[in-house]
């Protein structure tokens, strides 16, 4: 693997071993002393045109974590906002010898572009492109899954597993995730049921071929396919054509009534589900404050999943092939 720019392209084999190498990780992440000599020398560049809080912080982090030099480029106050092409940047980066790109850019196809054009010699990993994909977040919701439901809480045991007969529901505005389109090939290469729920106008058209069930009733959902994990997503305002929403469905209040996660709801789940969302949330909107806060919500623990899964993925693009993969050095081999 020289890229990871889609859930698409991962093999079984690959994702369980970036899923076993993320254990690795966040095993040296419960230390004291967090920081590993891996990626000293090699440079990071995170190349954000789009707004992002968590995902950029959590890839400048997993990077710092391993070492390496780590240089943060945002498209707001550079030579982007003159004009520059994608081209132009890429070329400046491979004269400052960057060794990993970090991409997210509101164009899908993006990633694979700086990838594969000859611009760039670095391993490209895509943080989020358009509409179409996000490959480490939905690594950190498998990781997430596997910890609580294959492991209890922890990832003893879970080496090698994969999520069969898990059953997953992802809920809300899928038209506009690119969170939505890389879980369901993820988690259907890893053997869970995914069930996507939404309203007939927030589903693209082509979702029927799509590795996974539809429904446009959560309640329904919730009784018939009893989901281990229900993952909300956001409303995506920003990428309505009017802002508000208002052309997808009727209003807030009625969304929220047919496809937001409260209490209520809640209670029905099976008693081990867990509650997720990727971040940011829309409080009231697709999921209550209730829910968000609840004992069964691993909403921040994904977040802190995303550190371990970005060192894993850095770890298997950049040194993986020196240092034989898999094999995450530790306290007596490299500290
Ligand atoms: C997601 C994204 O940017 O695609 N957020 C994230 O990376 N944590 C989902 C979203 O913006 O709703």
């Amino acid at each position: 693997m020289r890229h990871l720019l889609s859930t698409a392209d991962l093999a079984k084999d690959d994702a369980i071993l970036l899923l076993d190498t993320a254990a690795q990780m966040a095993a040296t992440q419960a230390r004291e002393m967090k920081k590993l000599p891996t990626l000293r020398g090699r440079t990071v560049v995170n190349l954000f045109y789009e707004d992002s809080t968590r995902t950029r912080i959590s890839f400048e982090t997993a990077a710092k974590r391993l070492s390496a030099d780590v240089i943060n480029f945002s498209a707001k106050g550079s030579s982007v906002s003159k004009g520059e092409s994608l081209k132009d940047t890429a070329l400046t980066l491979h004269a400052m010898g960057a060794d990993a790109v970090v991409v997210r850019h509101q164009a899908s196809g993006a990633p694979h572009m700086l990838a594969h054009a000859g611009w760039l010699d670095a391993a490209v990993l895509n943080a989020g492109d358009g509409m179409h994909q996000h490959p480490t977040q939905a690594l950190l919701d498998a990781f997430t899954i596997r910890r609580h439901l294959v492991g209890g809480g922890s990832d003893a045991g879970t080496e090698g597993t994969d999520l069969a007969g898990l059953r997953v529901a992802i809920v809300g505005d899928v038209l506009h995730s690119r969170v939505a389109r890389s879980n369901v090939r993820l988690l259907h290469t890893l053997g869970a049921r995914v069930t996507l729920v939404a309203p007939p106008t927030l589903l693209p058209v082509g979702v029927e071929t799509w590795p996974c069930e539809v429904s446009y009733h959560l309640d329904e959902t919730i009784e018939r396919a009893k989901p281990d994990a229900v993952m909300m997503l956001r409303v995506q305002r920003e990428r309505m054509s009017g802002g508000a929403g208002g052309a997808f469905f009727p209003s807030a209040q009625e969304y929220s009534r047919k496809f937001g996660l409260g209490s209520r709801r809640l209670a029905r789940l099976p008693g081990h589900a867990i509650v997720m969302h990727p971040g940011p949330m829309n409080r009231g909107l697709e999921i209550s404050a209730d829910a968000a806060d609840h004992a069964r919500s691993v909403i921040v623990e994904q977040v802190a999943n995303g550190i371990a899964v970005r060192m894993a993925a850095l770890y298997l693009l950049l040194a993986g092939n020196d240092a034989g993969a898999g094999s995450v050095p530790n306290e007596r081999t490299s500290l």
